[in-house]
């Protein structure tokens, strides 16, 4: 089917960096643990940052790599969260009004955790098949204050980010989507009125190391690509073992995979946006290029996307 192109993009993190030294005045842990379990070796706590900050932050420097007229044509501004700062408004109706972006713009935010950029990429590009011409996608996440800081087993795991792209219709771009659901409330969550992150560690591990591989495989057939078609891959920076194992299983060139868990930890729905926005920033991607994105998360769910950019 039809793709997208990428016009801009940029990125944007909390404003304390905590290393694993620093995780140690919370709890019992240590470099070596972290780092040999989940290859995590810092992130970004927003202490003086909104999850809005981070996400107009973002979408600011996605936005200026577009003309004024580029950005008058806006036409939809998607939010990926699980960590909104408000009920409602919406952060995106919100981020609208930070970017001076108004009018026949449709704004809505998605809540799927860790898959909720990747489903917004599909929402997106659904929505162009309907006629949107310009959508800016974020995917921005502050969790540090939904964190047990008390309980090893998580608070060593997220970081607050976010990260954008703007995206334009393209009639000869290719875009193959995948998404699944396997609904387990036990396993991983996190209460509205009790807002600590609740995982079953293991349960989640188990999971992940299945559904990446095997997301990523079904794209390749459906979309008739070979796993050297692809020149970029972009997992769920949840846990480096997790990506390890899916790019084992799938046989992937290990310099095709992006990483950049070591430096901001899991970022749910910012995850693969920071990765796809720093990608593009370093070049290490560029226009033409196909790429795989996969996420999964609370749900549980699991979603791929293959595209041109
Ligand atoms: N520092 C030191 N020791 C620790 C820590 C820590 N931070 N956390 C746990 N431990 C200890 C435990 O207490 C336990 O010790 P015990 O046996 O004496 O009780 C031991 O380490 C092993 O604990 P497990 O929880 O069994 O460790 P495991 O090998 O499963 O690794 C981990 C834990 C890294 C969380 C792993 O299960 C994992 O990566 N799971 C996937 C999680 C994930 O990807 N979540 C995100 C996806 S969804 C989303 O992003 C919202």
């Amino acid at each position: 089917m039809a793709g997208m192109k990428i016009l801009g993009w940029g990125s944007a993190h909390g404003d304390r960096c905590v290393s694993n030294e620093d995780m140690k005045q919370y709890v019992d842990t240590s470099d070596e643990w972290i780092r040999s379990k989940t290859g995590i070796g810092q992130r970004y706590f927003a202490e003086n940052k909104s999850n809005l900050d981070m996400a107009a932050e973002a979408g600011a420097k996605a936005v200026a790599h577009l003309t004024p007229e580029e950005k008058s044509e806006i036409d939809g501004l998607v939010v990926a969260t699980f960590t909104p700062d408000m009920a409602t408004p919406s952060m995106a109706a919100e981020v609208a009004g930070r970017l001076g972006i108004s009018g026949k713009v449709m704004t809505l935010d998605v809540n799927s955790a860790c898959s909720g950029f990747v489903y917004g990429l599909v929402l997106a590009n659904a929505l162009m098949s309907s006629g949107f011409r310009r959508i800016l996608l974020i995917g921005s996440e502050k969790i540090s204050p939904m964190m047990d800081m008390e309980d090893r087993r998580t608070c060593v795991l997220f970081g607050d980010a976010a990260g954008a792209v703007v995206l334009e219709a393209d009639p000869d771009g290719e875009f193959e989507h995948l998404e699944g659901t396997e609904p387990n409330h036990d396993i991983l969550w996190c209460d509205r009125f009790d807002p600590n992150i609740r995982m079953a560690g293991q349960e989640v591990y188990r999971f992940a190391v299945s559904a990446v591989p095997e997301c990523g495989e079904e794209l390749l057939r459906r979309a008739g690509r070979t796993v050297e078609d692809v020149d970029r891959y972009i997992f769920h920076q949840a846990n480096m073992r997790i990506i390890r194992s899916a790019v084992r299983k799938m046989g992937i060139s290990e310099e095709k995979c992006f990483l950049n868990v070591e430096q901001y930890g899991n970022t749910s729905a910012a995850s693969v946006a920071v990765a796809l926005a720093e990608c593009l920033e370093r070049k290490e991607i560029k226009r033409g290029d196909r790429m795989m994105a996969v996420g999964f998360g609370a749900g549980l769910t699991y979603g791929g996307v293959l595209m041109t950019i």
